[in-house]
């Protein structure tokens, strides 16, 4: 989804700064946030559909999910939702669950529109831009799912300070799952999924959800494949991390 063709040019984590939050500009998680013309339909989605299913700007203030879908009974948040196939689907299934997606990568926010517009779902809210500054807005123990399904890799070495999933963030998903919520982190990089697992392992009220006999190449029952997935770019066949936020 992302350019990552010159990432040097982007600048560095900087995992001494104090607050989370603050970190927003210098993790560059991802690279380009358009890259082809949008077309004109879609286009058109964003003066007309995106003003009503928008996120607040989390800059501004905290956001209250109660707010956004009073009659909402889950609240689930996606991050970097690509072409929103998954996001779209998940929303069908599950119309009692409020659907917030975060992607800055314009075309897949394009896409996402139109898949919330084709498919009449009232439940899904967007946020064009970093999730990173919709979750520091988020209340505590708000959030009931939390997906990240195949993040960048940034499987270089020296780009690993890039990836979405760092210590800071899983404190940060631990603080928004309500007890009993769950992360679901999927990757096709080996190493991205065991740097994903020693993180989330480490993370103070987290807990893997692992069933007898289970690998973490299990598939979770109500995954939806998308294009991007389908694609296999990665170095092995999708890993599946599960993890509960305990009481
Ligand atoms: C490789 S794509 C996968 C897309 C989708 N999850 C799928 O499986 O089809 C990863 C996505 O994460 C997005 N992303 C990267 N950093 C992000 C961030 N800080 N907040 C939200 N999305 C982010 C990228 O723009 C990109 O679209």
């Amino acid at each position: 989804m992302t350019d990552k063709s010159d990432p040097a040019d982007l600048p560095a984590f900087d995992s001494d700064r104090p607050e989370w939050a603050q970190a927003h500009g210098p993790l560059r998680s991802f690279g380009r946030i358009k890259s082809r013309p949008i077309k004109a339909r879609q286009a058109a989605l964003f003066d007309t559909l995106m003003p009503q299913i928008a996120v607040p700007d989390p800059t501004k203030g905290p956001i209250d999910p109660a707010a956004l879908m009073p009659e909402a009974k889950q609240v689930w948040l996606e991050i970097g939702f690509g072409g929103g196939e998954h996001l779209a689907e998940q929303a069908g299934r599950n119309p009692e669950a409020l659907m917030i997606g975060c992607e800055p990568f314009l075309n897949g926010v394009a896409s996402a529109l139109r898949h919330v517009e084709e498919g009449g779902l009232k439940n899904v809210r967007l946020h064009a831009d970093d999730a990173r500054a919709v979750m520091t807005a988020l209340p505590d123990a708000s959030l009931d799912r939390v997906m990240i399904l195949f993040p960048d890799p940034w499987h270089k070495v020296r780009h690993n300070k890039r990836r979405f999933l760092q210590d800071e963030t899983a404190v940060e998903i631990a603080r928004l799952l309500k007890p009993g919520g769950r992360v679901r982190f999927v990757t096709d990089w080996l190493d991205y999924a065991e740097w994903a697992l020693e993180r989330l392992e480490r993370t103070p009220g987290l807990t893997r959800i692992m069933a007898e006999g289970e690998d973490w190449f299990a598939v979770s029952a109500d995954h939806v494949v998308t294009r991007y997935e389908e694609k296999k770019l990665g170095d092995t066949a999708p890993i599946f991390l599960e993890f509960e936020r305990r009481a």
